[in-house]
């Protein structure tokens, strides 16, 4: 099978995911919204998860909406913050190391009238404090950065944020898709309006996903049709994923601290095993406020293109960022942002998970090793 280090770009969906889905799949298929007792039924499941969901995430449930994922869900908030809140301004605020879904959505909203100001990051990949109390202004209903960046794992200052916030009139979106099983997310502690998560980057299926909408926030929805989800996402709830979701939460959420410490301890033996057999590299992002899931290093011997090739050759899966654009050939627009393009073109990422082992580290280090010696030849 090879060694899959591309964690950050989706997971195996765990057995106990599969065997509550399955259940749905042959014993609970029922349409949540029939009124007779197979529906009842399945409204039950659909009700369990969204209080479970709820429960892990300190949110109310009727806070919660399921969609198909985090896609959606950012789409859903950033759009429907903004056109709900046109009236008090329309200066919206972001970074510029957002996952495509988020950073796409503000450029269609600035070609519709709003003015956005992405903010720079510094080499650690985090967001300058005061760089975005001076971004502020008597226009801005809207600031979006994400909790752990999905390329490099840099964690930003929630808490410094949301107090630079508190007692404005500001909307705060969160896309916290890399936070979840990595980071406790308490979403009324973090005192976030809404918050993006998806369950295919934590042991659960492709295509489902949650935001959590804080109650009393001025939000438009866009998807009509039925009345599920209290009119907020209509369309027939696909509870088998929603199950899914809710199980992987709770398994990602209950195994938290076991995990992290296993993936923070694996993110240093790789290092120290590098620097051991003299490879050269850099680390981008944070050696502190990062997550241990996500090791992103830049290579200044070999392009990215040809050390992804090697890698898969050797059947060692990785990426150089985002698997959403991983057809592009464009540098990472992360990179760029904390260092510059040139960097961008020799960096990639690793990223783990709790099947993660540290023989497989190894493998991957004596792989690279071969491969710079191969190159350093090469090159002289
Ligand atoms: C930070 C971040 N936001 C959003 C997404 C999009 O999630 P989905 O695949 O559920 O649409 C991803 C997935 O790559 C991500 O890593």
């Amino acid at each position: 099978m090879g060694i899959y280090l591309d964690y950050a770009a989706t997971t195996p969906v765990k057995p106990n995911v599969v065997e509550a889905m399955m259940d749905i799949y042959q014993n609970h298929y029922g349409n949540p919204s029939s009124i007779h007792n197979i529906g009842r039924d399945a409204r039950k499941y659909l009700d369990d998860a969204r209080r479970t969901v709820a429960e892990k995430l300190g949110a109310q449930p009727n806070e919660v909406i399921f969609t198909s994922g985090a896609t959606e869900s950012n789409n859903t908030a950033i759009k429907g913050l903004a056109y709900a809140n046109r009236h008090k301004g329309n200066h919206l605020i972001t970074t510029k190391i957002e996952h495509h879904s988020v950073l796409h959505v503000f450029e269609q909203l600035e070609k519709e009238g709003f003015k956005v100001t992405y903010l720079d990051v510094n080499e650690e990949g985090l967001v300058g404090l005061e760089q975005l109390e001076s971004a502020l202004t008597e226009d801005t209903i809207l600031v979006s950065i994400m909790f752990v960046n999905n390329e490099v794992g840099t964690v930003q200052p929630m808490f410094d944020i949301d107090h630079l916030l508190q007692d404005k009139d500001i909307y705060f979106h969160v896309d916290a898709v890399q936070a979840i099983g990595h980071l406790p997310v308490d979403f009324h502690e973090l005192d976030i309006d809404t918050m993006s998560l998806t369950a295919h980057k934590f042991g659960g299926p492709k295509g489902v996903g949650t935001l959590l909408v804080k109650n009393a926030t001025d939000i438009q929805f866009s998807q009509l049709g039925g009345e599920q989800e209290v009119k907020r996402r209509a369309g027939t709830e696909n509870i088998p994923q929603i199950v899914g979701l809710s199980e992987a939460l709770k398994t990602a959420t209950d195994e938290l601290d076991d995990n992290n410490l296993h993936l923070m301890n694996l993110k240093n033996q790789f290092l120290v095993a590098l620097q051991d057999r003299a490879i050269p590299f850099e680390l981008n992002g944070s050696m502190i406020e990062t997550t241990g899931h996500i090791v992103n290093l830049y290579f200044p011997f070999i392009d990215v293109e040809t050390l992804l090739t090697l890698l898969d050759l050797a059947n060692i899966y990785v990426s150089s960022g985002s698997a959403c654009t991983a057809g592009s050939t464009d540098p990472s627009h992360v990179i760029s942002a904390m260092y510059d393009k040139e960097r961008a073109f020799h960096s990639i990422r690793f990223s783990f998970n709790e099947m993660t082992t540290e023989r497989e580290i190894k493998q991957v280090v004596a792989e690279l090793h071969k491969i710079y010696h191969k190159f350093k030849k090469e090159e002289v």
